[in-house]
């Protein structure tokens, strides 16, 4: 597809990236400190930017996260490049997990490349299934010193929406149930948990005043804890807020985006870190954030066609955002050297 050399063949020979933190250092020191860790999604050089250079500067931990599709998007040796730059530029601890990963292959691949986490998805699944597949990941990583997360309940709404007006909201899904939780991290031994509480991923997740299951949360987390699993770290997925003023400022400038939808409200995150959600995963809102400065630029400014005078004031936005969420969502601003 890049027309380069075959990715595996190439991280075979360069196998680590430059020292990263180890995602259970970080998971340890925030439960600790009682912050949650933004794990953003990463696809390309300017996000990456953005979401060190803030983090850098508030002296937040942070977890970049690759998806399948980012790999396909931009070659896993980009991004692995990438992010070895940022190691290099920043002081801050960092670390690289596999976000949404659906096979054992895929897992199996980024643990070979250096990968401190990854993320198994076979919610999909039978409870069985879903237990069988996430245990043959945690054996293969757990040899080669990587975390996993597994994902218990199915995400409301859509996975993947298509970017059309409408989406489908929180419809449909199933709700992770406490005892169930326990079951489930017993027998498949991963070592952290996203739950499905109300969460889904992209712009339309709530119509009008939804909210999360907060008590729900609260109820796995609880039944962890009395059954000796101790303060277990849990996984909220679907976390963007899906900011009013990016969707307006989209639409201002020619894009079309439904109006009524509304994400997690910044409360929400805030009680779900309080309850231990420890790592809290964004991406929708830095692609507002991305898409609203670009849409406006290339309105305001018809006759320029330099990408780095639109992608900029996108990177500057994203950083923005990025910045506002570890100071006043998250909470992990400040905690990177703790
Ligand atoms: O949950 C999905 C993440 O937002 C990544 O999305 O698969 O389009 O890269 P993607
Ligand atoms: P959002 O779509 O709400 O940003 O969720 C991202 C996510 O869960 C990535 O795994
Ligand atoms: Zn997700």
């Amino acid at each position: 597809m890049h027309g380069l050399p075959d990715a595996a063949t190439y991280l075979k020979l360069t196998k680590n990236f430059m020292p990263l933190t180890h995602t259970n250092d970080l998971f340890a020191k925030a439960l600790k400190g009682k912050y949650a860790l933004g794990a953003f999604n990463v696809n390309n050089m300017e996000m990456t930017q953005a979401i060190i250079e803030a983090c850098e500067e508030e002296k937040a931990p942070v977890m970049l996260q690759i998806s399948r599709g980012a790999r396909d998007y931009a070659h896993p040796v980009y991004l692995k490049k990438l992010i070895e730059a940022a190691v290099s530029l920043s002081t801050i601890p960092l670390a690289v997990h596999l976000d949404h990963g659906d096979t054992f292959d895929l897992c199996k691949q980024c643990i070979d490349e250096g990968f401190t986490s990854v993320m198994i998805d076979a919610s999909h699944e039978s409870f069985e299934k879903n237990v069988e597949i996430c245990r043959k990941v945690v054996d293969y990583a757990h040899k080669h010193n990587c975390v996993v997360e597994g994902e218990l309940g199915h995400l409301v709404g859509a996975q993947f929406d298509d970017g059309e007006e409408g989406g489908n909201y929180s419809a449909g899904g199933h709700y992770t149930q406490p005892e169930e939780a326990v079951q489930f991290v017993r027998q498949s031994g991963v070592d952290s948990l996203a739950v499905a509480i109300g969460n889904s991923h992209g712009a339309y997740k709530f119509k009008g005043e939804q909210h999360l299951d907060l008590e729900r949360l609260k109820a796995i987390k609880r039944a962890l804890l009395d059954s000796g699993l101790g303060d277990y770290p849990l996984v909220l997925h679907g976390a963007s807020s899906v900011p009013k003023e990016y969707v307006l400022e989209i639409n201002k400038y020619g894009g079309q985006l439904g109006e009524d939808t509304a994400g997690v409200p910044e409360a929400d995150i805030e009680v779900a870190r309080r309850v231990g959600c420890t790592k809290v995963n964004i991406d929708t809102d830095l692609r507002l954030a991305m898409t609203a400065a670009i849409r406006k630029f290339m309105a305001e400014k018809p006759k320029e066609f330099d990408p780095r005078k639109y992608l900029g004031p996108a990177r500057k936005a994203v950083k923005d955002l990025v910045r506002h969420k570890v100071r006043n969502v998250l909470c992990c601003a400040g905690h990177a050297f703790d």
